[in-house]
């Protein structure tokens, strides 16, 4: 019981090292779109941004995204857990698939950047990028206190 119960921290630790490369991306992402929306609204250079865009996305946020899910699986589906655990479990779920969601819409946006033409203004993406510090706060709390 000892040795599952050993793996099973390892798996949670690896599952928050994960969870925040992701967060971290995710509250980038959206930053650079504001800069790249603004350069090309003030008709500045702003094809490196393509660069950034991509390479964040492909180096850190979908791995990231792929092992926070794979690691949080593997907690879930430990012996007796989800049939025990209280609705903050399927709360939390609920916020994580919204997230991902955010995070496939954000790759979307990245595609379309790809024309020259921002497909929202600025003031968009800054208002979009309150969505994942948001979502955290909630996760976090619904994951460690698991207030219901
Ligand atoms: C990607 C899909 C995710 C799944 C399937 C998942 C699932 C889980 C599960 C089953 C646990 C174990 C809970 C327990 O033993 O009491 C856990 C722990 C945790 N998760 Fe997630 N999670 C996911 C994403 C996230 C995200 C996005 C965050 C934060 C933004 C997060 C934060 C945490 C934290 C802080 C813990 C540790 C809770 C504790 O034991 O104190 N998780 N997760």
């Amino acid at each position: 019981m000892d040795f599952v119960w050993q793996i099973s921290a390892w798996v949670e630790a690896f599952h928050i090292i994960s969870v925040m490369f992701w967060m971290a991306g995710m509250y980038y992402l959206p930053r650079l779109f504001v800069y790249h929306a603004e350069a090309i609204e003030g008709g500045r250079e702003h094809r490196v941004f393509e660069k950034m865009e991509a390479n964040l996305l492909r180096i850190i946020m979908n791995p990231a995204m792929i092992a926070a899910w794979t690691f949080g699986l593997l907690l879930f589906t430990r012996p007796g857990f989800a049939l025990g655990a209280g609705f903050w479990l399927w709360t939390k779920l609920a916020l994580v698939v919204i997230l991902s969601g955010y995070h496939g819409f954000l790759a979307v946006e990245r595609k379309k950047f790809l024309s020259g033409v921002a497909p929202h203004s600025s003031r968009f993406y800054r208002m979009i990028n309150e969505i994942p510090p948001v979502l955290t706060v909630f996760i976090v709390i619904l994951a460690v206190v698991k207030p219901f």
